[in-house]
């Protein structure tokens, strides 16, 4: 039983951060609603893979090891390319035919920013843009790196139409003020400029924060403000109705030192509260498919007309029929 009308949408996706994945080593992993395998190679170059072994089913990930740039399986010893293809059947002396016509599936792969970005299309359509490095983000040594990961158990989209959702900054956040902000759509980027008063302990202080979100999977953002800081929000469907979260943030160091405390730290916990703040909403609501929106909502509305380009093949009116036929999901349809 389906929670969303939408599927998955397609784009860049972070799969691990680099240092979780060494040269030599093997890593299973689930997303996509697959069970897959990442592995690095001798020579260093990273392959994800579709898990399950086309000889009789073992996962990959689970007892494989690296064999040059190819992933040899634990049960009877077959080894896969980075491909997808079959480089070696240890105890026979060629490869049956049919089997070098197999392909298990496999993702194309980018590591930039920390991270390595898997392409993931529900008909495995080449990438139709390229991952951007973040060039301030290239020089760790000036900065310290913080990383925090949730799995919420709600669709990605759900999670994305927060950055749009002006009013919820006041009642779920508890910011002072209606925020002020522009949007800006650009082919599969959205450009988000918020400004906003933040209530503190002692006074009220002038906040803002900048985003480009690069397609479905990726954010950055940048705190103005009090503190200075930035931050990568990756975002990986698990499947349709869970998501994995992460933040990087990256802190000034200062005079070349980490330093303890101080106000960059009172925002990442602020940051990290708010998320959290959000969790228990997206997990417990139902899916909107034609809200009731007031004055300054409207950008909820174009930000789903943005997003809908990263859908393959979907046609809302008629999956949300199906969905209301079948008594299925957590769709909220409200008579008018
Ligand atoms: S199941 Fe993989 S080699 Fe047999
Ligand atoms: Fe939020």
């Amino acid at each position: 039983m389906s929670r969303y009308p939408m599927p998955m949408p397609f784009g860049w996706y972070a799969v691990a951060f680099d240092e979780e994945i060494g040269r030599g080593e093997v890593k299973p992993l689930r997303y996509f609603d697959r069970d897959l395998v990442l592995f690095r190679g001798e020579e260093g170059e990273a392959h994800l893979l579709d898990a399950f072994c086309p000889h009789l089913g073992a996962h990959l990930g689970h007892g494989g090891k690296v064999k040059g740039d190819s992933i040899a399986c634990p049960f009877h010893g077959w080894e896969w390319n980075g491909d997808g293809s079959c480089a070696k059947v240890p105890y026979a002396d060629t490869i049956p035919p049919r089997v070098q016509k197999t392909r298990l599936r496999h993702y194309p792969l980018h590591e930039r920013n920390g991270a390595i970005y898997a392409w993931y299309h529900p008909k495995d359509a080449a990438p139709s843009w390229q991952v951007e490095a973040h060039d301030d983000m290239q020089d760790w040594s000036k900065s310290e790196v913080r990383s925090f990961s949730w799995e919420v158990k709600a669709h990605i989209q759900e999670m994305a139409e927060n950055s749009v959702d002006a009013m919820h900054f006041i009642y779920v956040h508890g910011i002072a003020s209606f925020p002020d902000w522009e949007i800006v759509y650009d082919g599969h980027k959205r450009r988000n400029i918020l400004k906003f008063d933040m209530a503190t302990p002692r006074d009220t202080q002038e906040g803002g924060i900048e985003t480009i979100s690069y397609g479905a999977g990726e954010s950055v953002q940048w705190f103005t403000g009090i503190h200075p800081m930035m931050m990568l929000g990756l975002s990986t469907p698990i499947d349709a109705e869970t998501t994995h979260l992460r933040f990087v943030f990256f802190k000034p160091l200062r005079n070349g030192k980490k330093r303890s405390g101080g106000i960059a730290e009172a925002i990442i916990r602020e940051i990290c509260r708010q998320v959290e703040q959000d969790i228990p909403i997206w997990e417990n609501k139902a899916y909107c498919p034609r809200p009731f929106l007031a004055a300054r909502e409207g950008d909820i509305m174009e930000f789903r007309r943005h997003y809908g380009q990263f859908y393959a093949d979907y046609d809302e009116k008629a999956r949300v029929e199906e969905m209301r036929r079948r008594g299925e999901g957590k769709l909220y349809m409200p008579a008018r």
